[in-house]
């Protein structure tokens, strides 16, 4: 691949030398944590997507049952992303919470191949590894990557929670992009073979899903079906039907 696909973060930033570098992600963290702050009651529907003030009404923030940290709260995984570049250094950002995951034995087994839509060849080859169904939106985010878990280690073992850890990076990178007003939308809906073809992954790495990265759009750029999904209400099971105390089926107490 070209100069298109950029190689995984390894420059640590810190918060204080990121926000100072970068005012208009400072700007962004503010409207973030003032969105969430401010998180009205769900009834009354009044806030509009903290970066699109005159946009669509859409209300992502998590209805959660416990006041959570901002970046959780406001993660989602939007389909509409507005029509803004993700700087080098932004992006960067984002890689870099993925490389501080936690894994088993520190393998690091994730692999990430990245295409920012500036370099219009990268992201083509990489948006062509999706399903239709996700081409169908994923084609106007800004950033798409490729994930991919190292099946070995050094020594020739098996990683046997090289999915778990892939996992979680990706996991880490979604709720950084969050803390700086953007969000991530990772993507089962992939095409293996094309993308170890594609970037020309060793043997050794399996693939395994991708994510796009942008600043959350109109919803009412999307096509009708998809714009619907958008809108649709974010649930999840109950509280009690995932965690238990001491022993299956107990309820965790208040
Ligand atoms: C591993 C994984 C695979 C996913 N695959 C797809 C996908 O192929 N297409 C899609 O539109 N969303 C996909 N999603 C997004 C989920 O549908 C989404 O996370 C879920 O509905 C919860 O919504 P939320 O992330 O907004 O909280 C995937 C998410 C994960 C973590």
């Amino acid at each position: 691949m070209g100069d298109g696909l950029l190689a995984f973060g390894d420059e640590p930033a810190g918060v204080s030398q990121y926000l100072s570098a970068n005012s208009q992600t400072l700007t962004a963290l503010l409207s973030v944590n003032a969105f969430v702050k401010a998180k009205p009651d769900r009834a009354e529907r009044g806030v509009r997507c903290n970066e699109h003030p005159s946009s669509v009404l859409i209300d992502p923030t998590a209805d959660t049952a416990r006041p959570l940290a901002d970046a959780l709260a406001y993660r989602w995984s939007p389909r509409a992303f507005a029509d803004r570049s993700v700087s080098p250094e932004d992006l960067r950002t984002v890689l870099e919470a993925g490389r501080w995951a936690a894994s088993s034995g520190n393998s690091q087994p994730w692999r990430y191949v990245v295409a920012r839509r500036e370099d219009a060849d990268a992201f083509a080859a990489l948006l062509a590894c999706l399903n239709e169904g996700n081409q169908r939106w994923a084609k106007d985010a800004p950033v798409l990557m490729l994930a991919f878990a190292r099946r070995t280690n050094d020594a020739g073992k098996k990683i046997f929670y090289a999915h778990h850890d892939l996992g979680a990076a990706s996991a880490q990178m979604a709720v950084q992009a969050a803390s700086m007003g953007m969000q991530v939308h990772q993507m089962a809906g992939v095409l293996k073979d094309k993308m170890v073809e594609t970037v020309g992954a060793p043997d050794d790495m399996e693939p395994m899903t991708a994510l796009v990265l942008g600043w959350p759009g109109e919803p009412d750029t999307l096509p009708e079906d998809l714009e619907a999904r958008e809108r649709a209400p974010r649930t999840r099971l109950p509280f009690d039907a995932v965690f238990f105390s001491g022993t299956w089926g107990e309820a965790v107490g208040e």
